[in-house]
Order: structure tokens, then sequence, then C-alpha cells
């Protein structure tokens, strides 16, 4: 799913890592060779790194958090993921910071206690570059969804279920688009029948179906491909074992409208 914060579809996050994570892995083995050659001026070296680390470490944190709160798909295993990545990488900022504020001046020689907290620091880092990879290479976010000969990713935030979600003639076949009501996230699409509208969340883990494939009258969740008719709602192929809610469309002078189905009360205005 695309990224809140890119620059011509290519995430920022992503770019803005290599800093805290070059950086504290320099101060940490700046502290390590400069204890082993008690060498000051290593230790200058690893602390600048830190402090260094620390302000590319919240320059990170701030596309990050705008990706966790706008892309990731609510109520998913991919929203508990990236609340665990943003708090482990926070620990590891505060580490830093407590080191540094510790540290009288930079040519300081590090105690057992500043370099086994470093280590310990260092090792959060990896489990969470490990959780971000998942989040990246499994949850696909960032990722920026391109249609084969029907058009680029089209999302739109409407204000209330009575204004339109799109013109008919924005959408071709196997096309979709994530429309935002509110709280709500609902899938417009164009199946060979015509226009569908479904609910974005697939009931496995909750991945985004706007960001699966729709081939003929089915959609494919892009995460662990569990499959589901787009006019029922019902499961075509697991891993997701109960339906996902299905809207009416209602078309009106080639303006596309989606409501909640009688029978599914609207969440929003
Ligand atoms: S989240 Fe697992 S198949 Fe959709």
């Amino acid at each position: 799913m695309r990224s809140r914060a890119q620059i011509a579809s290519h995430p920022i996050h992503p770019m803005l890592i290599v800093l805290p994570l070059g950086l504290f892995l320099g101060s940490w083995i700046f502290d390590l060779t400069g204890k082993a050659t008690n060498n000051e001026l290593l230790w200058a070296a690893s602390y600048y790194c830190g402090i260094a680390g620390i302000v590319g470490g919240f320059c990170a944190a701030i596309p990050g958090v705008m990706d966790w709160i706008g892309v990731v798909p609510p109520r998913s295993s991919a929203k508990k993921r990236g609340l665990l990545h943003g708090g482990l990488n926070t620990l590891v900022l505060i580490v830093f910071i407590i080191i540094a504020a510790r540290r009288s001046s930079a040519i300081a020689e590090p105690g057992a206690f500043e370099l086994g907290l470093m280590t310990l620091a260092i090792a959060t880092l990896v489990i969470s570059g490990w959780l971000g990879g998942t989040l990246s290479y499994r949850n696909q976010i960032g990722v920026d969804h391109r249609y084969a000969n029907a058009g680029t990713w089209k999302e739109r935030s409407l204000e209330s279920w009575a204004r339109p979600a799109c013109n008919q003639s924005e959408l071709s076949e196997g096309q979709m688009m994530l429309v935002r009501v509110a709280d709500e996230r609902v899938v417009v699409g164009r199946c060979p029948e015509g226009i569908i509208a479904f609910s974005d969340h697939c009931t496995h883990k909750g991945g985004p179906l706007s960001d699966g494939a729709l081939v003929g009258c089915t959609v494919q969740c892009p995460w662990h491909g569990s499959q589901f008719d787009v006019h029922t709602g019902r499961v075509v192929a697991g891993p997701a074992k109960n339906k996902i809610d299905i809207y009416t469309t209602e078309i009106r002078g080639g303006e596309v409208y989606v409501k909640p189905q009688r029978d599914q009360a609207p969440k929003a205005a």
C-alpha cells in the first residue's frame, strides 16, 4: 500500500532508517575498539555518532509514524507489528539519549554500564529491523501498487456516504480503489459484471484487499492469499474462514455511490 510520506512513490522512512542504523552501530563499534585500544579519539567518534544517530532516529520516526497511522490497515497483524517496531526503536533512542547524557565529555571513557546498555540496544535494533523487514516485504507497507493496462492506484476520502466514491469511467476491469468514509475502508472495483464494493478488511489477519488482485469476480488478499467472492463476500479459498462485508453500489449520472447493506449498520454518518 502506497506510503503517505513519499517522494515520487519512494517511501521516505526506509531512506532515513539507514542514518540511526549505521550511526548507532558505528557508535557501538567505536566504543568497543576504543576500549580495546584505550583510544580517546575513538570514544569521541562514538559519542558524536551516537548524537547524530539520535537526530537521524527522530527524522526517520516521523515518516514511519505517518505510515503507521495512515497506511497500515487498522485491526490487522501489521498494525500490532508496526507498534512493536516503533516501540523498540523508541527504546533504542532512549538508551542512546541516556548514554549521551551520562558522558561528561566526548572523550570520556565509556564504562561497562554504557557498553552493556549499548550492546542491548544494538540487539534490539536488529529485532526491530527484522520486524521492519516483515512490514515491508510481507505486509507490503509502502509498496506502490500499479495495475497493468488499468492505470495507477486510486484512493479517496469521503465526508459521508451521500458523496460519490468515483465516476464509473475511472475504473477499468480488474482495477480497485480504496474509499475511506470516516473510519470505514471500502474497496470499489470493477469486475466483468460491473461495479462492486466490499470491505477492505481481510477476515484472516486484516490484510488490505484493495492492495490485492481482483480477477473476475474474486479478490485475493495480498498477505496470505485468501480469496473472496466480491458479490456475496463468501470465502472462495482460505486461510480466511469468515466472509467479508459487501456494500451496496448505485450509479447515478455516471457517479458511483456506495453504502453499507441493510443488515450492516453504517459506522459513519
Ligand atoms: S490477512 Fe491473511 S489472507 Fe488476508
